[in-house]
């Protein structure tokens, strides 16, 4: 039997009731079950106020715009980022009319806390941070010498749906917070993401953006006679199509229930994959995970000489890695910053994500491990 990357375990019954709900009522769009998921997540990590957007790309670009506007940073300001995410990350800044200054990582594959302080110039307004895997890295450094430069501190969550850190869900620190929802993640719906900022303000302002830039408030509030003229608002903003809808954000409510245990599942099949590979230390580097760091553990990653090779032996043998993520400065327009980076530039030509979802077994596991130890120690001796 072929063992996938990643293949999603919906709650069937929960998720089909919330989408009757929302069938039977006549209400699919924005509002509703959006609103519900909101307090929901607002809820579960602690995080002041939530956004419902229908990606998380869409909340990555909705948080480089307000920030930008809400701080008065100018076009080709700078925000400091990583190469090894997927490229949405640094799309946005670029979206925003802003240059990505790229960083290197270091052994848990998030930014280097060293290598963002020496990026730091006279234009840099922010630091953009991917807990890549669902693993912190270094974070608490981050927000530290975000503090110590007055920059501001996005995380692209996208992976990080369920982590903790020290215990807590992490990024009450940061600025904005970007969760992925998309088909495959720990919380899986169809597509969609959430944006929680630490600022009310900014929180407005996402919500009015992320719809058009209308705002229905200035006429609803000064309105009394029970909404004759509910149909006129303001606009104050060029606006995206960027909400979520009802529909999507029932799955989540299905599947939010589900998180913890989820995670907790492929923090074992995590340890499985170490144990296995511990012996093997001389071929195989594992990604480096702190100790404070309980991880949502997204991906499962190694770090081999011969990777592309060791890909088409696992896929010969009906095994399917994949590979998260090739170094964006390797694109071409990120090409600027070619040579800036050699740690993400060695991962991004090294790693490989192993089988990583719920329905894996142990034996499962062990036959990736086999056939990882096989191509490494008799194949290619
Ligand atoms: C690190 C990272 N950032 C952002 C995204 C974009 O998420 P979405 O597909 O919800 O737009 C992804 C998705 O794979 C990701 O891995």
């Amino acid at each position: 039997m072929a063992i996938q990357l990643f293949v999603p375990t919906f709650d069937v019954d929960a998720c089909l009731a919330q989408v009757r709900e929302c069938l039977e009522k006549g209400w699919t769009g924005m509002g509703y079950k959006t609103v519900e998921f909101e307090e929901a997540w607002k809820k579960y990590t602690g995080l002041p106020h939530a956004y419902y957007v229908n990606s998380n790309t869409a909340g990555l670009n909705l948080a480089v715009e307000v920030l930008k506007m809400q701080n008065g940073w100018a076009d080709d300001d700078e925000i400091i980022t990583t190469p090894l995410t997927f490229v949405s990350t640094n799309h946005a800044i670029v979206l925003g009319k802003m240059k990505a200054v790229f960083a290197d990582v270091d052994d848990s594959l998030c930014l280097d806390p060293a290598e963002v302080e020496k990026k730091i110039t006279e234009r840099s307004r922010a630091v953009m941070y991917v807990g890549f895997g669902g693993n912190t890295g270094r974070y608490e450094d981050i927000v530290e010498l975000c503090k110590k430069h007055g920059l501001k501190l996005i995380l692209d969550a996208a992976h990080m749906a369920g982590t903790r850190l020290n215990g807590e869900i992490p990024g009450k620190e940061a600025d904005a917070v970007v969760y992925s929802f998309q088909a495959v993640k720990n919380l899986p719906t169809g597509d969609s993401g959430i944006i929680c900022f630490r600022d009310a303000e900014c929180d407005t302002i996402v919500r009015k953006l992320a719809w058009l830039g209308i705002n229905k408030d200035t006429y609803a509030r000064t309105i009394s006679d029970g909404g004759t003229y509910k149909w006129k608002y303001d606009v104050e903003y060029v606006g995206y199509k960027d909400n979520g809808n009802a529909i999507m954000a029932g799955i989540a409510l299905a599947q939010l229930p589900h998180l913890d245990k989820d995670n907790a599942y492929r923090r074992t099949l995590a340890q499985w994959y170490t144990e296995g590979f511990s012996p093997y230390a001389d071929r195989i580097r594992l990604v480096e995970t702190p100790a404070s760091c309980e991880s949502a553990r997204h991906l499962f990653q190694i770090i081999v000489e011969d990777r592309d090779g060791l890909m088409m032996y696992l896929n010969a043998n009906e095994i399917y890695p994949g590979v998260h993520y090739v170094d964006n400065i390797e694109y071409r327009m990120y090409r600027y910053a070619e040579g800036t980076c050699p740690k993400a530039r060695y991962a991004s030509d090294h790693i490989i994500s192993l089988p990583m979802h719920l329905r894996l077994s142990y034996g499962d596991v062990r036959r990736v491990i086999q056939t990882i130890l096989e191509y490494l120690y008799k194949v290619k001796q």
